[in-house]
C-alpha cells in the first residue's frame, strides 16, 4: 500500500498557477489608478489575446461564465416563449440565463459514455419554436461539432458553445468556441485558468459581437454619436484587476493544458484493462483538455458502483464526485417547480407541454450517465507520483470491492 499523499487542489494555491506574473500585473494595474474596463487597457488586451489564441474574431470579457451564457442568449434576442435546447447535465449557471431572457430551456439527452449532447439527441427535440442550441463541451471533451453544425445549419438554428470547462479543447483541429454563433468560457476558481470569478464570450459575427458588447455594458453605446441605453441589459463588466490577473493566467494556459492532457493519458495507460472501469471516451478527432477526469463504473462488475468506489477513494483523500451533479438539471427545484418571477412561473407559462416533459424515458442517456460517472479532480500540478498514487488507490479500491463480492458470494453458498 502506498503512503497517503495530498493531491494539489484547485481551491487553493497548491493547485493554482498564481505567481509573480499575476502580482506584477495587479501592481501595474493599480498603479494606473484605472480599475474600470471602460477606461483601462488590461481587459481589452485580454480580449484581443484570447480571441487570437483560439482563432475567434471577437472576444469580450465579463463577470462570470453564467454572465457569458447570458450574453450569448441575449445576443440572439429570443422572443418570449422561444425554445433553447440545452443539455440535462450542466451547471445551473448555463440554464438560468435562458429563463432570464424569457425563453424556455428544452433539455436534450446525452451520450452515456461521453456525457455530451449529440446531433441525434438534439434533432429529437428540435421544434418550430427552437431559437438556438447550447452545446456544452463537458469536462473538456468536445461535442462532435461536425454533425452538430450540419444539423444546425440545415435547420437555420444558431449554436452557442458552452466552453466553461473546455479551454483549448479542439474538435477536428478547430478550437471549440469558434464553431457556433457564440462561445462562452468561465474563469471561476476551479477552471483551467482563473480570476476567482470571470467569463469570456467569443464570436466571429460582427453583429452578434456588437450585441454582446452592449449587453455587458447596460446596452450603452459608448463612442456612438448619440449614445443611449438601447435595450434591457445589466452591467456584466470584468474589472481591470480581474483582467490583469486573467492576462497573466492566459500566458500559462498552454502549459496548464499540456500538463493536464499528459497526466490524463498516463492515468488512462495505468488503468487499462481494470475490470469494471471505463476510462474517458474521447470524441473522435477531438482533443480533450481534462477539466476533470471521469471514470465510468460498471456496477455489475464493481459492487456498489460509482458510489462505493467514490467512497473508497475519498477515504484515500481523493475528492472525487460520484454522479457529478447528482441529478439532471431539470430535476432541480427552479426548473421542476418553475420558480421564476414572483409566483408567475413566467416564461414557463408560455411553454408547449412537450417542452417541459421530463419523463425518465426521454432521458435514458442522462440517467445512465449520472448513475455511472465518477468524476476525479484534475490538476495541472499533478506529477508522476500523483498519477501513480491515483492509479494504485483506484486499482486497490476496485480489487477490494470486487473481492468482497467474491467473499460474500462464497460465504452465501
Ligand atoms: C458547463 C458550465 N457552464 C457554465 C458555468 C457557469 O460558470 P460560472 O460559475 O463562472 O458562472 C459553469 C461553471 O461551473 C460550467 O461548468
Amino acid at each position: 500500500m502506498t503512503n497517503r499523499i495530498t493531491l494539489p487542489s484547485d481551491q487553493d494555491s497548491t493547485g493554482r498557477t498564481f505567481g509573480p506574473e499575476e502580482l506584477e500585473a495587479v501592481r501595474q494595474c493599480l498603479a494606473t489608478g484605472t480599475l474600470t474596463s471602460t477606461k483601462g487597457n488590461f481587459v481589452r488586451q485580454l480580449e484581443t489575446k484570447f480571441a487570437a489564441r483560439i482563432g475567434a474574431k471577437f472576444a469580450y470579457a465579463c463577470s462570470s461564465g453564467s454572465a457569458a451564457v447570458h450574453c450569448a442568449v441575449a445576443a440572439l434576442n429570443p422572443e418570449p416563449g422561444d425554445e433553447i435546447i440545452t443539455t440535462s447535465i450542466t451547471d445551473m449557471g448555463a440554464i438560468t440565463p435562458i429563463i432570464y431572457q424569457g425563453a424556455i430551456p428544452v433539455f436534450c439527452d446525452v451520450d452515456p459514455h461521453t456525457y455530451n449532447v449529440t446531433a441525434e439527441s438534439i434533432e429529437k427535440v428540435i421544434s418550430s419554436r427552437t431559437r438556438a442550441v447550447i452545446v456544452t463541451h463537458l469536462f473538456g471533451n468536445p461535442c462532435d461539432m461536425g454533425p452538430i453544425m450540419d444539423l444546425a445549419n440545415r435547420h437555420g438554428i444558431p449554436v452557442i458553445e458552452d466552453c466553461a470547462q473546455a479551454f483549448l479543447t479542439t474538435c477536428r483541429d478547430q478550437h471549440v468556441g469558434t464553431f457556433g454563433a457564440v462561445g462562452t468560457f468561465s474563469l471561476q476558481q476551479g477552471k483551467h485558468i482563473t480570476t476567482g470569478e470571470g467569463g469570456i464570450v467569443t464570436t466571429n459575427d460582427p453583429a452578434i459581437a456588437r450585441r454582446i458588447y452592449l449587453f455587458i455594458n447596460k446596452a450603452w453605446g459608448y463612442g456612438d454619436p448619440q449614445p443611449d441605453h438601447y435595450f434591457l441589459a445589466p452591467n456584466y463588466r470584468m474589472s481591470e484587476l480581474a483582467g490583469a490577473v486573467a492576462l497573466a493566467q492566459l500566458e500559462k494556459l498552454d502549459a496548464v493544458v499540456e500538463s493536464r492532457v499528459r497526466t490524463a493519458a498516463a492515468l488512462t495507460t495505468e488503468l487499462a484493462g481494470l475490470p469494471g472501469i471505463e476510462t474517458p471516451v474521447i470524441t473522435e478527432q477531438g482533443v480533450h483538455t481534462f477539466w476533470k477526469y471521469c471514470l465510468r463504473v460498471d456496477e455489475t462488475v464493481i459492487p456498489g458502483g460509482t458510489v462505493a468506489l467514490g467512497a473508497a477513494l475519498r477515504d484515500s483523500g481523493i475528492l472525487c464526485a460520484p454522479r457529478y451533479i447528482q441529478k439532471p438539471a431539470f430535476e432541480c427545484q427552479v426548473i421542476r417547480n418553475q420558480v421564476t418571477f414572483g409566483t408567475s412561473r413566467w416564461p414557463f407559462t408560455l411553454a408547449r407541454p412537450e417542452a417541459t416533459d421530463y419523463s425518465r424515458s426521454r432521458f435514458t442517456g442522462t440517467w445512465n450517465a449520472l448513475e455511472h460517472v465518477l468524476v476525479l479532480p484534475w490538476n495541472e500540478k499533478y506529477t508522476d507520483e500523483h498519477i501513480e498514487y491515483l492509479a494504485t488507490r483506484i486499482r486497490n479500491a476496485v480489487l477490494s470491492l470486487t473481492s468482497k463480492d467474491v467473499c460474500q458470494v462464497t460465504a452465501g453458498r
